[in-house]
């Protein structure tokens, strides 16, 4: 990656890195599921290859909030291993630039995308958000999902995309909110605060309209987040307790997962935190 990269960035990267699905993990999982990993296509890799709350129906939910449409410029940042901007190009015809911190990250991005075929649609950079490597609005849609709670520096970071949005352009979130009340730790980004930068939902609206967007209405799925984090504590924490793989995910991976679940389900039970969708458009 050519720009210098930040303290808090190389511990999220790292962070990351050690927690999502590898290439190798998610081939085991299309064997297991009886696909031929030659033969694979996006859809079966998406239970596996979404890092963020509600997985494929929330990405789905935000494709159609934006109106991602055949043939149009999608950025997709933070993109983790990919699996959104797999969905945008399969199942919404853009052609998507994929940019992930994460090398390894990237790097897998990369390959989960030659494997199903989608490579001429989606490509991948390595790169920060902080300093995106793309032109000044070339993008019709730049989307950003579980993200922004990570990054501190909020104002280059908003900066960046509101740089890359066409005239006309939508800005689609799906991004993790600060509520009421104390956290419980640890974090699915953060295992202590240094790692994480939390906001109210109110100073992000300030900031889009700050930044000539406007921003619609927020889709809250703080309760849906709530049950994705009981889904996965059910369906993870029996192979973590048991030091089993699962999902293709080694053991410490699923302990560290299972227990992330365990907090962030109470924090936004209790309201400490909120998730939810927004799309914002350039009015310039
Ligand atoms: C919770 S994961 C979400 C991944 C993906 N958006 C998804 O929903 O599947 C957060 C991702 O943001 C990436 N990230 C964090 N800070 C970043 C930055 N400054 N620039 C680019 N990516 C970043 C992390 O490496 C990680 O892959």
């Amino acid at each position: 990656m050519a720009e210098a990269i930040t303290e808090q960035g190389r511990k999220v990267a790292a962070h990351w890195s050690g927690l999502a699905i590898t290439y190798e993990g998610a081939v085991e999982v299309l064997r297991a599921a009886g696909i031929d990993p030659a033969a694979a296509r996006a859809e079966d890799l998406h239970a596996i290859d979404m890092i963020h709350m509600g997985g494929l129906a929330a990405t789905d939910a935000l494709a159609q909030q934006a109106g991602i449409s055949p043939g149009e410029r999608v950025l997709d940042v933070g993109a983790g291993v990919g699996g959104s901007s797999r969905r945008f190009a399969d199942r919404y015809g853009a052609i998507v630039t994929s940019v992930e911190l994460s090398e390894t990250l990237a790097r897998t991005a990369e390959r989960l995308n030659e494997l199903v075929g989608l490579s001429s649609k989606v490509t991948v950079m390595n790169a920060s958000a902080l300093s995106l490597p793309v032109e000044s609005a070339n993008f019709d849609v730049v989307v950003m999902q579980h993200v922004a709670m990570q990054i501190a520096e909020k104002d280059q970071l908003f900066g960046e995309l509101s740089r890359a949005l066409a005239p006309g352009g939508r800005l689609a979130l799906h991004e993790i909110f600060s509520g009421e009340g104390e956290l419980r730790w640890p974090l699915a980004w953060a295992t202590d605060p240094s790692m994480s930068a939390l906001e109210p939902l109110e100073s992000a609206m300030a900031r889009l309209r700050g930044l000539g967007l406007s921003p619609g209405e927020f889709v809250d799925e703080s309760e849906l987040g709530q049950h994705f984090h009981l889904n996965v504590i059910e369906r993870w924490g029996p192979a973590a307790d048991a030091n089993k793989t699962a999902s293709g995910l080694a053991p410490e991976v699923l302990k560290k997962r299972v227990a992330a679940s365990r907090a962030m389900e109470h924090n936004l039970r209790v309201g400490s935190l909120r998730v939810g969708r927004l799309v914002a458009v350039n009015a310039a």
